[in-house]
């Protein structure tokens, strides 16, 4: 069968089989497979779906043009290997803290993360505002750092699921990013390639996820459970609220700092709340702990202690970063003030996100700069009363805006006037 009869075949809705999907990956790694015909086959997939064992087999296919990490690193010094991955989400700096703080409790963490795209920011762009901090590690580098210090956060070198990287640039300019089948290879195939004992995935869900309804978040939650299960990597899932941006910060230098808060004891308690609800997930999954609640209090104790923050300060400068603290911000430009009494109700999350991407915190397109200094404060949360007069939202940026934001943003927060139930943070756990 030649691609164009097995684009063809999916494309009415057919079932790949093992062999069909192995030979449409590996042609497009060694060129007999084209860029548009692999185009063609992630919009078939979107349409159209893939069965869970056409799923489990794209990943391995996708795992399998590339590298895998070492293991022996973490055997041979007895340490279990662990990872959090999340869907991405406005103001998500998780990752900054909790690859540290494990560490801090004895457990390896080989992190490989991405960079911002579109309205969410990236784990790689905020670590960057630290001036002179590497991303690119070698599999070599990032498994001697392993052994040093127990964690590194990376992008995905070349040699890791190169077929992910290809396809994903793909995806990203046809409109074929938000299909479950490709989403959970894409995932999977990177983090099956560091040879994880266990993965906790933060699924996002809100107006500043990608899945913006529940169903569609549940529905990948249970497909990365079950392909992560299928291949040998035990993983559960938190779905978490992202209806309103994660802590007080949205821009990358802004959000280091607010890590490096949460690092040293203080900070929003959202970002804490969920950094030590991911990590107490992972170290139950591995037995570092009997259960969650001596898990919480380890990884309490590690925050407050100064650890998890010594760990983060020695992964930054292993990296080759330096960072005088805080890091520089941009001054005030402009502030949005509350423009009656009452309760906030609703974020437009992505409203606040676009406001970030057009004053440069984030790309428009692969390859834009951007400046890590700009960004936006939020000063308030759902649920919480305001008075009129209440400031709500600080913009911190060189020059004007191109496009005047004061009316948007004002319009992305909603006040209403009875008080309001706030969705919890975590609203659903699944493994
Ligand atoms: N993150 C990934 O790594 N891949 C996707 O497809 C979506 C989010």
């Amino acid at each position: 069968m030649n691609v164009a009869q097995l684009l063809s075949k999916k494309r009415h809705g057919g079932e790949l089989t093992d062999a069909e999907i192995s030979l449409l990956i590996q042609g497009y790694c060694d060129g007999r497979v084209a860029d548009y015909q692999m185009s063609a086959l992630a919009m078939a997939i979107c349409l159209q779906g893939m069965t869970p064992r056409e799923v489990a087999t794209l990943t391995k296919a996708m795992l399998e043009s590339g590298e895998r990490l070492p293991r022996e690193s973490s055997d041979r010094r007895g340490r279990p290997r662990v990872d959090k991955h999340s869907t991405g989400g406005l103001g998500d700096k998780i990752s900054l803290v909790l690859a540290p703080l494990l560490a801090a409790c004895d457990v390896d963490v080989p992190m490989i993360s991405g960079r911002g795209l579109g309205l969410t920011g990236g784990t790689l762009d905020k670590l960057e505002s630290a001036a002179g901090f590497r991303s690119d590690l070698t599999i070599q580098q990032m498994d001697a750092q392993l052994q040093q210090l127990g964690t590194f956060i990376a992008g995905a070198s070349e040699k890791i699921a190169p077929a992910d990287r290809r396809l994903y640039a793909l995806r990203d300019v046809t409109g074929t990013v938000d299909s479950v089948a490709l989403i959970t290879a894409s995932i999977l195939s990177k983090k099956l390639a560091a040879n994880l004992d266990a993965l906790v995935m933060d699924v996002k869900v809100g107006s500043g996820a990608f899945m913006q309804r529940m169903d569609d978040a549940v529905e990948l939650s249970q497909s990365l459970v079950r392909v992560g299960a299928g291949a040998g990597l035990p993983t559960s899932v938190l779905i978490t609220d992202m209806d309103q941006p994660l802590g007080e910060t949205l821009g990358n230098a802004m959000e280091f700092n607010e890590a490096v808060e949460v690092l040293s004891g203080e900070g929003p308690p959202a970002v804490r709340e969920l950094t030590v609800e991911l990590a107490a997930n992972l170290l139950c999954q591995v037995n570092v702990t009997p259960d969650r609640d001596t898990a919480m209090d380890l990884l309490s104790r590690k925050l407050d202690d100064g650890s998890a923050r010594q760990r983060f300060e020695e992964m930054i400068r292993a990296q080759g970063g330096s960072w005088t603290k805080p890091l520089k911000i941009a001054p005030e430009f402009s502030k949005i003030d509350a423009h009656c009494d009452g309760y906030i109700s609703r974020f437009d999350c992505r409203v606040l996100g676009q406001c970030v991407v057009d004053i440069g915190g984030g790309r428009r397109q692969l390859g834009d700069t951007i400046d890590h200094s700009v960004g936006i404060r939020v000063h308030a949360r759902v649920g919480q009363r305001v008075n009129k007069g209440d400031r709500l939202l600080t913009l911190h940026c060189h020059r004007e805006p191109a496009t005047d934001y004061s009316s948007a943003l004002r319009g992305a927060i909603e006040i209403v006037d009875v008080p309001v139930e706030c969705r919890p943070l975590i609203i659903q756990r699944i493994d």
